[in-house]
């Protein structure tokens, strides 16, 4: 099956940033996703040069437009190396080969009569490169809700597209074609605006000479537009190259929700003027915004520098972020205390450690050698079950570019590892003499959940296969997405080592504020009191440094501590706060809110129904406004935490004791 996938062209007028990352970082998961899938993939990004705005840019440098981009696409292809993108080429569309078919198309649409000369009189927003007419303006600014920014006045003789000549015809594909804009509020927004009748479009300039000029009429320039939409046939090489025959039409356009309406209009009218097919999927998806829901954007100085913070996290993390961060449909929030925090709770905490842990016990109880398992038990079947669940809904979640959702079920496939580390306590069945074999069983597991692992991450995160490969001995023929359900695979008898930790944690300290802190040393201190009342339960890694045991107490002490089983009714996350989770819980009969500080550990999701037990008798505290009527007691060492719950039978209300 062939792939095509294109990024937008991004006008090379100011340098990238994390923000314009996103598109080219999920493009890149996908394509990376389809060629494990085993797709001839066609991988297209580069450069929109033929903007004004970028002769305006130059000019305020004092330098010529063709000298000013070659140094800012330098900074893009470097960006894109940088984040480990593998896109197969790269247009630009001062190249000849781009200009070229523009030329061949602007005339054969001319000579067909979709194109014809008139005169423009209206507005042009320089900064969206798009013409306005007066009624649409707000306030007298561009009505854009991203820009807002002064317009100019434009009255000049210019080329007009026919765009209302294809109206019906292009609505009749999109309601035909229920996947072609994507997600569906894209897709209803560009119906409204389709049915709300479409003008001809301006797509020509005289006012300024750099661009692709009309080959017949060579006072003009193409329209930035039409122009650029263009890259994503020009680069195949169309009408005649192999690459056009082999991968035209697009099986998805993916871009940023601004600029869906060009796309979604402009492009499927060019093509079906041309004749020829319509891409299969236009994506828009949300915005990374700061914090404070803004734009990132160089003139209001939020712009942090991309290759430092690829320098400081890595390209693995800052990918995972961006990734992981962005729902389909809504816009992301970026900061960098919010990559800080991914980084140390899914990859130090979650993934990381889980697979540091397990290594170091084959290492230990096996030294290194991964041994024959024996007869699988009941908690093997459940993780391989698992895996094929997981596996399934992720290439769902990948068909319906939810790159997001995709990592948060591969995140329940590493929690449930996790938690199979628990379950199984390796460093207890190591005392046993009669429980070797099973022994044997659980750490060849480990290891196979490892590979799985690689597998799953493998289209997100590009640097961590061959790190993980390196730490099981062998080579990046392992990663076969086919065998991301199958078990089995990994010869015993093979070397692992135990290796660096893949993602070392950051001390978070720096990022959080004042107040923040304060919250968060309240609830360790609780976590810790809570953690003294456990056995040993995981694992001695040998870093781990555990708290003394604090001084013995009566057993009329201890009987002052009211346990009950409570019943959570609903969670919720706390706004402004990553920590805490407000709860409803049932305890004899009543309800009672509690806030806990669990957040980064669970989703509200997976606590609503759960029994947890509940220190019912500790005065009310307030935290962050609301009134906590108790504790719910929870295991944690270092990052890890796990709350104890009950899975019997019982009601709220039960008494622990
Ligand atoms: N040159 C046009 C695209 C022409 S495609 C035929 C363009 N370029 S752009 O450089 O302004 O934007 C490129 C992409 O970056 C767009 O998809 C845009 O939505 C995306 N983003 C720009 N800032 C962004 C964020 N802060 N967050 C996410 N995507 C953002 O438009």
């Amino acid at each position: 099956m062939k792939y095509y996938i294109t990024t937008p062209i991004f006008y090379p007028n100011s340098s990238p940033h994390i923000g314009t990352a996103y598109t080219t970082v999920a493009a890149d998961a996908l394509a990376r996703y389809h060629r494990l899938l085993g797709d001839n993939v066609y991988f297209l990004t580069g450069t929109d040069e033929n903007a004004q705005k970028i002769v305006r840019t130059a000019e305020a440098h004092h330098t010529a437009p063709e000298i000013y981009v070659d140094g800012v696409v330098e900074r893009f292809k470097k960006l894109w190396q940088a984040l480990d993108i593998s896109n197969d080429d790269f247009i630009r569309t001062t190249e000849e080969r781009h200009r070229k078919v523009v030329q061949q198309i602007f005339t054969k649409l001319y000579e067909q009569g979709d194109i014809y000369k008139s005169e423009y009189s209206g507005w042009y927003c320089t900064p969206c490169e798009t013409f306005w007419l007066e009624n649409k303006l707000l306030e007298g600014k561009c009505p854009n809700s991203d820009c807002g920014r002064d317009v100019e006045l434009l009255k000049e003789e210019s080329y007009f597209f026919r765009l209302s000549r294809y109206q019906a015809a292009l609505l009749k594909h999109i309601e035909e074609h229920p996947e072609f804009i994507q997600p569906i509020s894209r897709r209803n927004e560009m119906l409204r605006f389709i049915e709300g009748g479409l003008e001809d479009l301006c797509v020509s300039r005289t006012t300024f000479q750099w661009g692709i000029k009309v080959p017949f009429d060579p006072k003009h320039v193409v329209y930035v537009w039409l122009d650029a939409l263009i890259n994503y046939i020009s680069a195949l090489g169309y009408p005649e190259e192999e690459n056009y025959k082999r991968y035209w039409p697009a099986d998805v356009h993916i871009m940023g929700k601004d600029i869906v309406r060009f796309h979604a209009v402009i492009w499927p009218i060019i093509l079906l003027a041309l004749d020829i097919p319509l891409p299969k999927v236009i994506y828009g998806h949300g915005w990374y915004l700061t914090k404070e829901g803004g734009k990132i954007s160089k003139s209001r100085g939020n712009v942090q520098d991309s290759f430092e913070l690829i320098q400081r996290y890595g390209s693995d993390a800052i990918r995972y972020f961006l990734l992981h961060e962005m729902q389909v449909g809504s816009d992301g929030t970026y900061s960098e205390d919010n990559v800080v925090e991914r980084i140390n709770s899914d990859l130090a905490n979650d993934l990381g450690n889980f697979i540091s842990r397990s290594l170091a016990m084959v290492v230990k109880y096996r030294k290194g050698i991964v041994p024959r398992p024996g007869q699988d038990g009941v908690l093997e079947q459940e993780l391989k079950e698992l895996s094929h669940e997981i596996k399934n809904i992720v290439e769902k979640k990948f068909e319906a570019f939810d790159l997001a959702g995709a990592l948060e079920e591969i995140w329940r496939f590493v929690a449930r590892c996790n938690k199979y580390v628990d379950e199984t306590a390796p460093w207890s069945l190591a005392k046993q003499e009669d429980q070797h074999e099973r022994l044997d069983t659980v750490l060849y597991t480990f290891v196979e959940c490892i590979r799985v692992m690689a597998i799953l991450t493998a289209p997100f995160m590009p640097g961590l296969p061959p790190r993980i490969c390196a730490l099981l001995g062998k080579d990046e023929r392992l990663i076969r997405w086919q065998e991301a359900d199958q078990w089995g695979i990994l010869e015993p008898g093979t070397q692992v080592h135990k290796g660096e930790p893949l993602f070392p944690r950051i001390d978070i300290s720096q990022y959080v504020t004042t107040e923040e802190t304060k919250i968060v040393d309240q609830d360790q201190t609780q976590d810790q009191t809570q953690a003294q009342a456990q056995n040993e339960t995981s694992e001695p890694v040998p870093a781990l440094e555990f708290e003394p045991i604090k001084e013995e107490i009566s057993i009329d002490e201890f009987a002052k501590l009211d346990l009950r089983v409570a019943k959570i009714l609903s969670a919720e996350k706390v706004a402004k706060t990553d920590k805490l989770m407000k709860l409803e819980v049932e305890v004899a009969g009543a309800v009672r809110t509690v806030v806990s500080g669990i957040a980064k550990h669970y989703a509200p999701e997976d606590l609503v129904n759960q029994y947890v037990v509940l220190v019912a008798n500790l005065k009310p505290t307030k935290l962050r406004g609301i009134t906590s009527q108790g504790m719910i007691l929870a295991a944690s060492q270092g990052d890890v935490l796990e709350v104890l719950m009950v899975n019997k039978d019982l009601p709220g209300g039960a008494r622990v004791k």
